[in-house]
């Protein structure tokens, strides 16, 4: 019989826990043959738990255990993570983890160890929660050059800006309810701050090009000076603020990760992504487009990624190491170009200038201060046109790209 440990029982590990008694039957025949959970990590107790005698806070009774031939991680930091996952893959164990951070910190170094150890690192639910794009990328779609992708990568986020949005909510009681339905990180800076978002996105970015892109090299900026206003002006111009996550292929080969809060027009689907919901929009020479649409936070939903992969693993236990869902470790200076060679239309909101001296753009004007959404141009030269903006006596007050994929 296969035996599954599960590391760390706060809302995702008790998740996966949940879900494999509640489907086990039918989990166990798709898998074709007997499995179960045989540990839990965590170092809390819990007496009253109906799965008590599991529990264990000892990592060395799964790494030691032979009969543990599947880890699932959802402790969630790269500190104790990193060293769990890392004594579990040394010992031939296989890992599914939904840990983006681990996986964008330390994915190549941990891939490798994998495959040196003939088996298996694997991430489904580290992005988008219930939403398959991990293997749909380097599987379903693997006869595309993929040249974009675009999504909205943190349900935190999104159900904040959708709370603004639609119920003129202010940002810290969103945000109070986000952690409340457990979708926020344990510090909910990195929701805020876009780091979540920035870590999925180079996951992405890793899967397409083969190379470790690390997330201390890539754009990053959050949604905690998007105002009110500016959310009600996007509307104006017919468009929802929402944080995206991007990667761009250029031609030279270079490609452009990065994460911002861009107004996305109401004819993309996108600009409909509501509530904790995430969607993943990905461009490749054979499909034109596809768009990935689910729960990307949540108990269950990120629970069902990780058994995805546990399965995966149960039901290809003799096939070793999936080299396909890999990437080695990489110079970043030598794949990233600067985000400010990236192309968009931008829309200002500015004080103290005069509609007269904004020719070409789509104006709105407030009384005080007036929006617009300028031509299509280079985020450099949008740095440009806002310095000139301030040249002539007025104040830039906000500047957000707008996205165009
Ligand atoms: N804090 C993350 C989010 C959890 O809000 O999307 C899922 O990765």
């Amino acid at each position: 019989m296969s035996k599954i440990a599960v590391l760390g029982y706060g809302v995702v590990g008790s998740g996966v826990v949940e879900l494999f008694y509640k489907n086990k039957e039918s989990i166990l025949k798709k898998i074709g043959k007997d499995a179960d959970i045989k540990y839990i990590l965590d170092i809390r107790d819990f007496p009253d738990s109906p799965y008590r005698d599991k529990f264990t806070r000892d990592i060395n009774d799964i790494v030691n255990d032979k009969e543990v031939t599947i880890v699932a991680e959802c402790m969630g930091g790269a500190t104790f993570a990193y060293d769990f996952v890392k004594a579990c893959l040394q010992n031939g164990k296989n890992v599914s983890t939904s840990n983006k951070e681990l996986v964008a910190k330390k994915g190549a170094e941990l891939l490798a160890i994998a495959k040196e150890k003939n088996c298996n690192f694997f991430f489904e639910a580290s992005v988008g929660g219930a939403i398959p794009i991990i293997r749909p990328l380097h599987k379903c779609l693997a006869a595309n050059e993929i040249s974009q992708i675009a999504g909205i990568l943190n349900g935190t986020t999104n159900f904040i800006l959708g709370k603004m949005i639609n119920e003129s909510m202010d940002f810290d009681a969103a945000l109070k309810m986000a952690q409340e339905l457990g979708y926020a990180e344990k510090d909910p800076t990195a929701d805020v701050e876009g780091h979540d978002a920035c870590r999925k996105i180079c996951i992405l970015s890793s899967l397409i090009t083969g190379k470790h892109i690390y997330p201390d090299n890539v754009y990053t900026k959050g949604i905690t000076d998007i105002s009110l206003k500016d959310v009600k002006l996007a509307e104006k111009f017919g468009a929802a603020v929402k944080l995206i996550a991007s990667v761009r292929k250029l031609e030279n080969g270079r490609i452009i990760p990065m994460v911002m809060p861009m107004l996305v027009p109401y004819d993309n689907l996108m600009s409909r992504v509501d509530d904790v919901f995430n969607a993943v929009m990905v461009c490749g020479d054979g499909i034109d487009k596809a768009m990935f649409y689910g729960r990307g936070a949540g108990m269950l939903p990120t629970a069902s990624a990780v058994l995805g992969d546990v399965i995966e693993q149960l039901k290809n236990e003799e096939n070793g190491t999936d080299l396909a869902q890999s990437w080695v470790d990489c110079d970043n200076s030598e794949i990233l170009a600067d985000y400010k060679e990236n192309e968009c239309r931008m829309y200002f909101r500015v004080s103290g200038i005069s509609e007269a001296d904004l020719e070409n753009a789509e104006i709105i004007d407030n009384g005080e201060e007036v929006a617009f959404v300028t031509a299509r141009m280079s985020i450099a030269k949008s740095d440009e046109f806002a310095k000139s903006v301030e040249l002539r006596g007025g104040s830039v007050k906000s500047k957000i790209a707008v996205l165009d994929i």
